[in-house]
Formats: C-alpha cells, structure tokens, sequence
C-alpha cells in the first residue's frame, strides 16, 4: 500500500542495454581457452572494461597482463576485445605464444581498412580518446601516417605531411554527436578527406545511445552501470546528461546512493555494452530496496548481431554446423 501524497517510484529500462556481440564472443573465448588448456590463460589488458567480468575470470584462472614480457614461455594468450598495435602481435609471434584473438571484429575492420588505406599512400586522422587500448591498437597498425584527434580544437591542429590523400577512422565507441560534429570540422578543414563507407562506431554503441536517450526524455534520473574506464559507458551516461537529465555511473549496486534516486518518481536504467545484466539486476534488486515498485522496458532496437570464435576454440557441434 502507497500511502497518500508519496509518489509511486518506476524503474525503466533501456532496450537495449549491456552485453554486445564483441563482448560476449571475447568473454567466451577466455573461457574457452580455461577450458581446453587449463589455468592459467593469460590475457593481455583487461579483456573487457568491466570489474565483475574480470575478477570472475581471474577467480576461473585467468590472469590480465600488460606488458607480454610477463608471459612465460609456452603460455597460452589471449588479446582483448580493445585490439592490439601490430607490434604486439608480431611480438607475440616471435616468442611462439599460442594466442587467440578476442580482438572485436568491427575493431578488426578497422585495422584492414587502415591497412589497405595506408597501402594505397593514405594517411589517416582518427577521432578517439587518447590512451584507450582500442586507439593504441587502431593507432598501432601503423609505424606513422595516423594523427588523433579528441576534439574539433585538436581539428585545427593537426598536421598531415600531405592532404591527397587523407582518410578519417574513429573508435568504436565514440559519441555519435560528438563524432559528427570533430567529422564536421575535420570536412572542413579537409574537404577530400575519405570517410568510412559505413561509420566506424559499431551498431551496439549507436543502438545504446539511441535507446538512452529515448530514456532520457522519460524518466528523472538515468543510472547507467558500467565500469569507470569503459568508453561507451562513459558516453551513455554523457549522452543523457547532454539532454539534461542527471546521470550516475555505478560499477556495482552498492554505489548507488540513496540520494540519487530519493523523491524521483522515474529512475532509468541501462549498461554499457562490457557489464553483464546480473549486474543491472542487482541495481533493480537495491532500487526496490530503496523502495521502487516497478519496472517497465522500453522498446528498442533488435540486436541480432552474432560473431564467430576463432578456429581452434569451437565446439565440435560448431564445427559441423
Ligand atoms: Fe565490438 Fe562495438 Fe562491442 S566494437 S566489442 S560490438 S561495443
């Protein structure tokens, strides 16, 4: 029983929310790996932005390293989702590591286009964060040639040693806004410059952006749960306080404050594309706690998106299907 004049609380969903294609497929090869060659399987950088997921798979028996000179001889690797530079992998190779790669494959994508680009005498600007695994990865399939860019002042800064032939890349995880407007300036700047034929950020970032900002628009507080150093998590949580709803990122239930949602009749809920839904559970379970009543889902995009593991990891009825 409500009592009078205190306002019924809703949780609302966004749809979709949390786990992407990328992320489950490298999520499974690690557990794969466990599976078939037994701990410890090392892997290089967390294999996705998330706490709970990597201090799981480090209970299992994995271990997260940065630096391959801390891989033994013979030791089983596994790249993450994020993608590596090339010297990394020609590292890994010339030590005789037996490597899988979880390497996403819109990252990879990516890599061939610069790759074949840089073949044809391109030189690339790309639009990322600096020091996020996935640009030092994109950045480092080349020894030189690929300029970053954070912002639209960045735009007006960088110096290509020629402009015929001049490309744009991005990461994957950008803000789709602010990617279209540094584009914007970067057009401007460089009116030749080649754009990808289909953007670089991938489907689940848009589809995530969309669906938070549908939320947005519904509710009085949006809680997005995600780790601090994911990128795309980090944007839901901008891409909503841009439409001026208050915003909180939570890696767990337990940091939610009971302030943030106190007198709200709306609380909206998502999660990046790296953290599991028994997570948002969890934050729905403390939202009750905290007195909720409901929740409802929003409706959203369709995610059908599916990748294959790398040969060597699939089950036998993989195989012959
Ligand atoms: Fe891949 Fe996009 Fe997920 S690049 S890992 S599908 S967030």
């Amino acid at each position: 029983e409500q009592q009078a004049g205190v306002p019924v609380q809703e949780i609302v969903l966004a749809e979709p929310r949390g786990f992407c294609a990328g992320v489950d497929r490298a999520i499974e090869i690690v557990e794969r790996a466990l599976a078939k060659f037994g701990r410890p399987i090392y892997v290089r950088h967390e294999i996705v932005h998330n706490t709970f997921v990597v201090n799981e798979l480090k209970a299992k028996g994995a271990i997260f390293i940065e630096d391959l000179a801390e891989v033994p001889a013979g030791a089983t690797l596994v790249f993450s989702a994020h993608g590596v530079p090339k010297a990394v992998e020609e590292e890994a190779a010339a030590r005789g590591l037996r490597v899988f790669d979880a390497t996403c494959p819109l990252v990879t994508k990516v890599h061939v286009e610069v790759a074949k680009l840089a073949k044809e005498g391109f030189e690339f600007i790309m639009i990322g964060h600096k020091g996020h695994p996935e640009v030092e990865g994109t950045m480092g399939q080349l020894d030189r040639g690929i300029h970053l860019v954070e912002d639209v002042a960045d735009v007006a800064r960088v110096q290509p040693a020629q402009t015929e032939r001049l490309a744009v890349v991005t990461q994957t995880t950008l803000s789709v806004d602010d990617a279209a407007e540094i584009l914007a300036a970067i057009k401007a700047r460089f009116p030749n410059v080649r754009e990808p034929k289909q953007q670089d950020i991938c489907y689940a970032t848009q589809n995530r952006q969309d669906a938070v900002k549908l939320l947005s628009r519904e509710v009085d507080v949006v809680i997005v749960v995600g780790s601090p150093t994911s990128s795309n998590s980090n944007r839901l949580r901008e891409v909503a306080q841009k439409l001026g709803t208050e915003a909180y990122m939570v890696d767990a239930a337990d940091e939610l404050r009971p302030e943030w949602i106190a007198g709200r009749t709306r609380v909206g809920l998502t999660a990046g594309a790296s953290a599991p839904d028994v997570l948002v559970q969890e934050v729905v379970a403390r939202l009750k706690a905290l007195g909720a009543v409901s929740v409802r889902s929003l409706a959203g995009a369709e995610e059908t998106v599916k990748f294959p593991l790398p040969k060597g990891l699939r089950l036998d009825a993989d195989a012959a299907a």
